[in-house]
């Protein structure tokens, strides 16, 4: 009897671990919505760009900056605008930016801003985590997979 008892009490735990993870994967989930760290994107060998922000793309069909914005974007961005930059919905379609400077601009108010209405952040502003240098080789991987 000890033993189916020690049995049930595993199966039970182990039923309560499950149910665990399954949570914390919601959570994660739900993280979506703002609060999941920002991962740090290395941009050492790219050229530094100063302190000034710029209002056109410095690193426009750079391969590296293409590269480097490519893994940036899949560990910052991906989660809410989709793998690949194909959106699911949950927020726009990185695609379909304006390309060259039209879309540069659109794209550096909203990534350095973010957007919040009425108390709610839909995106987090990364003006003060990611450097522009990152911002710009998310841009410069986005260009090659725009579609019209
Ligand atoms: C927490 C989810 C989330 C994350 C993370 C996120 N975004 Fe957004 N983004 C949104 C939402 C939602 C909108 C639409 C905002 C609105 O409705 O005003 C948006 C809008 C944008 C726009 C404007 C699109 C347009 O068509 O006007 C750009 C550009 C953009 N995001 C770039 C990025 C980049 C680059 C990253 C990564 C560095 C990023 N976003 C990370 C949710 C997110």
């Amino acid at each position: 009897m000890e033993d189916k008892y020690n049995k049930e009490t595993v199966t039970r735990s182990l039923r309560q671990i499950a149910c665990a993870a399954a949570l914390a994967s919601v959570t994660l989930i739900a993280g979506a919505h703002g609060d999941v760290t920002p991962q740090a994107v290395d941009v050492s060998t790219l050229k530094p760009l100063g302190k000034d922000w710029l209002v056109s793309n410095p690193y426009r069909k750079d391969k590296e900056a293409i590269r480097i914005g490519d893994s940036a974007y899949n560990q910052n961005c991906a989660r809410c605008h989709g793998l690949g930059a194909v959106s699911g919905g949950i927020a726009p379609d990185l695609r379909y930016l304006p390309e060259g400077d039209e879309g540069d601009e659109i794209f550096m108010q909203r990534i350095r801003d973010g957007a919040s209405r009425g108390g709610r952040v839909y995106m987090p502003p990364f003006e003060g985590i990611l450097p522009q240098e990152a911002m710009w080789s998310i841009r410069a991987w986005l260009e090659t997979v725009r579609e019209e």
